[in-house]
């Protein structure tokens, strides 16, 4: 499969290579750069690092480098067109099938459907400001103008086309309508709206686009709420309610997930604002990563009973496994966060978030439920479920400090509580081990890459690249002396290529992109190492130390040809073909005389 460059270009350049690597390593700002432990070779003090305005990363331990395509790659151990997907998927990019012509139209479908979204959106929100019951209903949950605006609340008339009839005069078709989820086809041909007599809720993604819409009744009818169905624009599980805003904040990095609309909306009411709704579902892989991008820890605060569910505790376990710490928010007195917050006030909601339970204790909570602790019995059924729930957890301090616990809880020494969860390792599987011990096919050579001679003429044309990607003002000193076709390595001849026409053309080298033109590994941590290394020469002697590093490419490149030549000659003398031999003789003459002036 071929994916159009300029397709690649904006997925790479859609994911930020420190929010994608820092889903993976934890890292902390230093300088201009973002640094970490390695991924890909055991460390103790961090070399791997990562900068945002180069968009590449670089490991000065164990040399591995590229942009975020090649870090998925060497992650996931995985090929440049399926990590260039993952990153499609991340970004919600639709990569062109080979016939081009189908996607692009999915592409111009989409942006349709967010127009239509839009438009819709406008609509509702102007017919609440004229709907007297919609405000009264509003006004009575405590949601007042300002709100109405900042989440862009609106209202679905009562008729049967009314919202359809509008969006006909806005000039869009019914099937696009019926695409973005608005209307319901009838049996018997024609379409109706699919919010009628309802409270609206847009549903915006992290880019602020509308991707679908919640509707609530004013009463007790049923359902209470209608949604968006999936569309080519929502995907329930891939986004979450109020990210747009929560995102912008600047909470310490922690986000509250709560159920419902309501519940969001009220917490941004009373200034919290890392509020975020999962909208009555389980949370998924994609909405996991989706938050990591913005928080390190995410307090959980569900209905008693829904926050204990089997579905419930797997989006935790999802959380976690995302990298994020987990908490669960417990509120008292069986309220949904809208109610609690709304009568108790937005401090007493901080106490409970700032009391929130760590997702192991709340698990070792929940497991201690079942056993009666008093009878030898169920302290051994209720320790040997407490193992279970430890031996998810990755962190070896964490594991320790809970099992000293338990001893001291239940009498149980901790060595027979270690013994007990390696037995239980024993049977289990840990399908964490590969992550862990950072081996790839990629990283398992680093002590042989030392072995390897730099030829000087790969040296030179590196230091060039460097030096020019460095001070673009050397760019026509260079090119004076040295084309781009004269580079001997593949690799740094196409790099040379591109950082040529776009100095010609005075446009800026964005290294992260530069790299994407190769698709093997190697190749792009070769690319990376040139924009990672300074070359470091004094001003009066640039002109010498261009001078020298040019002749050794020239002369790397006859010493080339004239190998080539003589054995070429060979080949002639033995067929007894004078002729060329004594044609190639010339060259190889010219050559020689090049050769003593270098
Ligand atoms: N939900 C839904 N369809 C329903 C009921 C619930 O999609 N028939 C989703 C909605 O996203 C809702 C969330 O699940 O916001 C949580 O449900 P619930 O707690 O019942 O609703 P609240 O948000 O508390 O709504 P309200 O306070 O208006 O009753
Ligand atoms: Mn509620």
């Amino acid at each position: 499969m071929i994916i159009p460059e300029e397709t690649i270009e904006n997925i790479r350049e859609s994911n930020d290579i420190v929010d994608v690597i820092s889903e993976y390593v934890a890292l902390n700002k230093k300088g201009k750069s973002y640094v970490g432990l390695c991924p890909f070779h055991k460390e103790k003090t961090p070399s791997f690092s990562v900068s945002q305005d180069k968009q590449i990363f670089h490991c000065f331990g164990c040399g591995e480098g590229g942009n975020v395509i090649t870090f998925m790659m060497k992650y996931h151990n995985i090929d440049f067109i399926e990590a260039v997907r993952r990153l499609a998927d991340r970004a919600n990019i639709i990569i062109p099938e080979n016939n081009g012509g189908f996607d692009k139209e999915k592409m111009d479908l989409k942006k349709k459907l967010f127009k239509v979204t839009r438009e819709a959106a406008v609509y509702f929100y102007r017919n609440l400001r004229s709907n007297h019951e919609g405000l009264a209903y509003l006004n009575k949950r405590g949601i007042g103008p300002d709100i109405i605006r900042k989440f862009g609340l609106g209202f679905a008339n009562q008729g049967w086309n009314d919202l359809i009839d509008y969006l006909k005069t806005k000039g869009y078709d019914e099937q696009t309508i019926e695409k973005a989820g608005l209307v319901i086809k009838k049996d018997g041909g024609g379409y109706y709206d699919r919010f009628r007599n309802r409270v609206m809720f847009p549903i915006f993604d992290v880019r602020n686009r509308i991707i679908g819409f919640g509707g609530r009744v004013l009463d007790d009818s049923k359902p209470k709420y209608l949604n968006s169905p999936e569309t080519l624009i929502f995907n329930k599980g891939f986004n979450l309610y109020g990210l747009n805003l929560a995102a912008k904040q600047q909470s310490g990095r922690k986000m509250i997930i709560v159920e419902g609309y309501m519940d969001a909306i009220a917490l941004h009411q009373f200034g919290i604002n890392n509020a975020v709704a999962s909208l009555g579902t389980a949370l998924t892989k994609e909405q996991a990563r989706l938050l990591k991008r913005y928080c390190d820890e995410v307090i959980i605060c569900y209905d008693a009973d829904t926050a204990g569910q089997a579905a419930t505790l797997r989006g935790l376990d999802i959380l976690s496994a995302a990298g994020c710490k987990v908490k669960i928010l417990n509120i008292p007195k069986g309220k949904d966060p809208d109610e609690y917050v709304r009568a108790e006030g937005p401090d007493a909601f901080r106490r409970c978030y700032d009391n929130a339970e760590p997702l192991i204790d709340y698990k070792i909570r929940r497991k201690s439920q079942g056993f009666d602790v008093s009878t030898t019995e169920g302290k051994i059924g209720f320790v040997k479920s407490c193992v279970e729930v430890l031996n998810s957890v990755e962190d070896p301090v964490t594991v320790d400090a809970y099992i000293k616990k338990l001893a001291n809880e239940t009498g149980i020494s901790a060595s027979a509580l270690y013994e007990e969860m390696a037995r239980f390792k024993k049977n289990g599987q840990n399908t964490f081990e590969k992550h862990i011990s950072g081996k790839t096919r990629y990283n398992n050579n680093i002590d042989g890459q030392k072995l390897y001679l730099e030829p000087a003429y790969l040296k030179a044309e590196k230091s060039i690249l460097s030096m020019l990607y460095e001070d673009s003002s050397l760019f026509e000193k260079i090119a004076r002396s040295i084309g781009w076709d004269d580079f001997n390595d593949g690799v740094y001849r196409e790099i040379a290529h591109i950082m040529y026409e776009k100095l010609k053309n005075k446009e800026n080298i964005i290294p992260g992109s530069v790299i994407s033109i190769f698709q093997n590994p190697d190749d792009m941590k070769k690319a990376a190492a040139i924009f990672e290394r300074t070359v470091s020469v004094k001003e009066n002697d640039i002109d010498k130390v261009i001078n020298d590093f040019v002749n050794i490419i020239n002369k790397s490149k006859l010493m080339k040809r004239k190998d080539f030549l003589v054995s070429k000659m060979k080949t002639f003398e033995k067929k007894g073909d004078v002729e060329q031999s004594v044609k190639l003789l010339k060259e190889l003459g010219n050559i020689e005389k090049q050769l003593k002036t270098l």
